[in-house]
């Protein structure tokens, strides 16, 4: 999770993950998972290259009898709701979380037999090849993080029929090839992708984290972007997108995060972000193309703590309503056509960060 560049962004995250995390522990410790469920961790433990791993010290297989012939596999007593990083429900395995343990080695395949796994989260190991499209059949998942790994190959199409899937995070890999238009949910894929970004993507009504950093993804943004209203975090930076900001993004209402910098967007600055944003903390739309002004409606947005839309083309004064902004701590406005007065109202922030540098504007910076 460490790769996103802003505190916020991460905590945000961070916070998501734990409230899902938070759930699973919970129902830690229930009683007999069944013998599928240890067999299938213990084959992938024993595939990995450093199977001795501390962390997996209590992942062993107990025979059902004190007769050492017995088929291990097959009696099993030592339930796995026990082993470190598995969290159960009901005796089933629902949720594995083993994020930063020095996992080395590839994706299980034998988890398909896990039918009941709700989270699984490997963020931040050494896994590599492929993602396994067998992954697809674990259909209970709502969390699956395989984000900070050295996965390569495509993303199978398969995680299109993860339909309860509100957590995606593949970035930080080595992923190639497009997004499948299957793709039920998807978040964090910060990779080497390329192609456009579907339009079909407005249909993900689950869908409230959407991070495509860093990729190489060009065209237009799907102009349904936002409709289903429910989308808290953005992120487009350092693409090659172009085209306007889509018009849905005023329906955006539980929007807080909202990254387009660094692309060659494009279009009239004052007919993006119109709605309503109680919860709106970060905007970032520096290095783009936009044009037109800035207008008075920035002042309504509460939670604004953070505004950049340095290096466009943006014209007009600064409104003075930029002052009712009490959370602002940083306005980043420079390399633009703005002009007139620097608003006096400015002074009335906490600002640490005020760039108004390569402009056409008067009056004195506000203390
Ligand atoms: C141990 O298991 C083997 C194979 O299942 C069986 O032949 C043997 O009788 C068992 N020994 C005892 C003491 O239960
Ligand atoms: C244990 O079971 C597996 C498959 O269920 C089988 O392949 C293996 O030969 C068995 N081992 C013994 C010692 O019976
Ligand atoms: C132990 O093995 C016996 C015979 O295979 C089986 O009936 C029993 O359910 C097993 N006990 C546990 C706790 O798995
Ligand atoms: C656990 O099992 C009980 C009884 O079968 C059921 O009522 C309950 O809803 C289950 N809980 C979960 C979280 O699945
Ligand atoms: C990660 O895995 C590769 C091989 O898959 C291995 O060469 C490398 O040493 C591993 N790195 C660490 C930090 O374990
Ligand atoms: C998806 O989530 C809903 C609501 O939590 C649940 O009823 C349904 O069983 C889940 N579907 C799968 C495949 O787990
Ligand atoms: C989704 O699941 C259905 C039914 O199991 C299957 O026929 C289909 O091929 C799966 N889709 C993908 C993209 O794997
Ligand atoms: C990304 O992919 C392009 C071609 O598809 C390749 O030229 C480039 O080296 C790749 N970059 C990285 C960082 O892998
Ligand atoms: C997306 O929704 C539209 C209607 O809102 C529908 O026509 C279209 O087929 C859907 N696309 C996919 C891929 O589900
Ligand atoms: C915004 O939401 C309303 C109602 O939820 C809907 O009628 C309208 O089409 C949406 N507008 C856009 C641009 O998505
Ligand atoms: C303002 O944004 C520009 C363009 O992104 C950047 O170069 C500059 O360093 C920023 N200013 C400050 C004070 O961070
Ligand atoms: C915002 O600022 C403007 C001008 O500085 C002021 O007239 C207006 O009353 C303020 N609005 C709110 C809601 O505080």
């Amino acid at each position: 999770m460490v790769y996103f560049p802003i505190g916020n962004a991460s905590l945000f995250i961070v916070h998501l993950v734990l409230v899902l995390l938070t759930i699973f522990l919970c129902f830690l410790g229930s009683a007999s998972a069944s013998a599928e469920e240890a067999a299938a961790l213990f084959k992938w433990k024993a595939s990995l290259s450093n199977p001795d791993n501390p962390l997996l010290t209590s992942w062993i297989l107990r025979p059902n009898t004190t007769n050492s012939s017995n088929n291990i596999s097959k009696e099993v007593v030592a339930s796995p709701c026990s082993w470190s990083g598995v969290s159960c429900i009901n005796g089933s395995v629902n949720g594995l979380d083993l994020t930063e343990s020095n996992i080395n080695g590839p994706i299980p395949l034998s988890f398909s037999n896990l039918n009941k796994l709700e989270g699984l989260s490997l963020n931040g190991n050494n896994l590599s090849g492929p993602i396994p499209p067998k992954i697809g059949k674990l259909t209970s998942l709502n969390l699956l993080d395989l984000g900070e790994n050295y996965l390569s190959g495509s993303i199978p199409p398969s995680l299109g029929n993860l339909s309860n899937l509100s957590v995606l995070d593949l970035g930080g890999n080595q992923l190639l090839g497009s997004i499948p238009k299957e793709l039920g949910n998807l978040m964090a894929l910060r990779n080497n992708l390329s192609g456009s970004i579907p339009q079909e993507l407005a249909n993900l009504t689950k869908l409230v984290f959407m991070d495509m950093d860093g990729n190489q993804f060009s065209g237009h943004l799907p102009q349904g972007l936002c409709e289903s209203g429910v989308l808290a975090f953005l992120s487009f930076e350092d693409n090659m997108l172009t085209g306007p900001i889509p018009r849905s993004l005023n329906n955006c209402s539980r929007l807080r995060h909202a990254y387009f910098n660094g692309n060659q967007f494009t279009g009239k600055l004052s007919e993006m972000f119109g709605g309503f944003y109680p919860k709106l903390n970060f905007v970032d739309l520096s290095n783009n193309n936009f044009y037109g002004e800035l207008l008075a409606y920035w002042g309504r947005c509460p939670s604004l703590t953070t505004l950049r839309i340095a290096e466009n083309h943006i014209s007009g004064s600064i409104p003075p309503e930029l002052g009712n902004l009490t959370e602002l701590r940083v306005l980043n406005l420079s390399s633009n056509r703005l002009t007139g007065e620097i608003p006096i109202e400015l002074g009335n922030l906490e600002l640490y960060v005020l760039d108004l540098y390569s402009n056409r504007l008067t009056g004195e910076i506000p203390e």
